[in-house]
């Protein structure tokens, strides 16, 4: 298992908090990394990517704006805004487009920021942040925000005094990125619980960083031997981050076996029907939404599926319609009967996950299916047509 998406692009912005160079081994070789380079390297960072090793120097000063150009062709480059306001006290990041998924504020990234001193506003398209000086405050989220818990520790870590952050997010990525933070100097406890602390340090020093394995990337190939009625075993994950979704693909009739640094899960009929409400973590993660979905649509009987971080996050499900799946949606709810048998059809992807959760559909359909605009998959899956083949899928890309 590679490193995971979501910890990486925070891990790299982490490096921006200490001059000099900082290392990331076990990046995933996908398609926001590079992207991510770029972001770094237009606020005046160097970055030398080789394989799953990122090498990224920092400049004793930091150009503080990230420009619509950079930014605009992925969302998480707005986790720059913290460490660029830490280490410049200004920062301006351009807004990046809406999102496939539903509307994404940046309220509680500014609300926190202004709690520790900084004026925040959206102007011209860009959210600003300036700060004379930054000083610890008492911080309350109103929902454990994962993007606003990054943006405000790593402001808070470069902070004068001490900052407690409450009801914040408990993902394994934040808990990554408070060790890299640690290793770098930081005073930080409390991670993975709801409440973090963070006494401000002077400055920080680069360091060597391994990344968390990706557990939804993980979980999806127990979602694809569970559809499809294999057998598979995956390392590099810690399979206590997916407790939630090991034990909905066991209820589904899978044998899971969960082992030190990962699982193997065996099926060998028809899974049952389940019903999953997606929460932060450590409930049911909503990037396994889509892959939830997918085993409804094949499963023996009805299943309810509830979205409850992204509002928007089920328009791909007409697209399981196309594919034969009995589903409908009802806000966020989606109600579905699974189907002995998915037939193929051309279908598009909106986003990585959805698009994943076609292709999987597409595993199990008669015939051949085609699933369009998988640039996206490439943003968060490394060698995922390789892999599907390894395990016994036939997928082709056609370009
Ligand atoms: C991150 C992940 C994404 C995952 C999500 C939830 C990355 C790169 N992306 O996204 O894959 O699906 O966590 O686990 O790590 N919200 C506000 N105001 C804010 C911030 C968020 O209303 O200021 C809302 C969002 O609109 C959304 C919910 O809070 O409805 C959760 O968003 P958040 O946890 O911030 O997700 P991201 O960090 O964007």
């Amino acid at each position: 298992m590679g490193g995971a998406k979501n910890s990486v692009l925070k891990l790299m912005a982490a490096a921006l908090l200490a001059e000099g160079t900082s290392v990331l081994t076990n990046c995933p070789e996908i398609l926001d990394v590079p992207l991510m380079a770029d972001v770094l390297r237009g606020l005046g960072a160097e970055v030398e990517i080789d394989g799953e090793t990122a090498r990224i120097t920092t400049p004793a000063e930091l150009n503080h704006r990230a420009d619509f150009d950079a930014v605009r062709q992925f969302r998480a480059s707005v986790c720059v805004l913290g460490p660029l306001v830490a280490r410049c006290r200004r920062a301006v990041v351009a807004l990046p487009g809406g999102d496939a998924i539903g509307s994404r504020p940046l309220d509680m990234h500014q609300t926190g920021l202004r709690a520790l001193g900084a004026h925040s506003a959206i102007e011209h398209g860009c959210v600003v942040a300036e700060a004379d000086s930054l000083r610890g405050a008492e911080i309350t989220l109103d929902f454990p925000s994962v993007g606003a818990t990054e943006n405000i520790l790593m402001a808070a870590v470069l902070a004068d005094g001490l900052t407690v952050i409450s009801n914040v997010a408990r993902e394994p990525e934040i808990v990554d990125l408070a060790a890299m933070l640690t290793e770098m100097g930081a005073d930080i406890s409390g991670a993975g619980t709801d409440t973090l602390m963070v006494r401000g340090v002077e400055r920080l020093h680069p360091t060597t960083h391994r990344v968390i394995g990706d557990r939804i990337v993980a979980a999806t190939w127990g979602y694809a031997a569970v559809m499809t009625r294999g057998d598979i075993s995956v390392t590099g994950v810690d399979p206590a981050t997916l407790g939630v979704v090991l034990g909905k693909l066991q209820d589904a009739g899978a044998t899971v076996t969960a082992r030190e640094n990962g699982f193997r899960i065996v099926s060998r009929e028809r899974p049952h029907a389940v019903n999953v409400a997606t929460l932060p973590f450590p409930g049911f993660p909503t990037d396994l939404q889509p892959m939830a979905i997918g085993m409804a649509c094949v499963a023996e009987g009805l299943s309810m599926i509830t979205e409850n971080v992204f509002e928007a996050r089920f328009r791909f499900v007409e697209e399981m319609v196309r594919l034969g799946a009995d589903a409908r949606t009802d806000g966020h709810h989606a109600v579905v009967r699974g189907v002995e048998q998915l037939s193929s059809a051309p279908v598009w992807s909106s986003d990585i996950r959805a698009g994943v959760g076609l292709v999987l559909a597409g595993l199990c359909a008669d015939g051949t299916t085609e699933v369009h605009d998988v640039y996206h998959i490439d943003r968060g899956y490394p060698n995922f047509v390789d892999n599907v083949n390894a395990l016994g899928g036939e997928v082709e890309r056609v370009s």
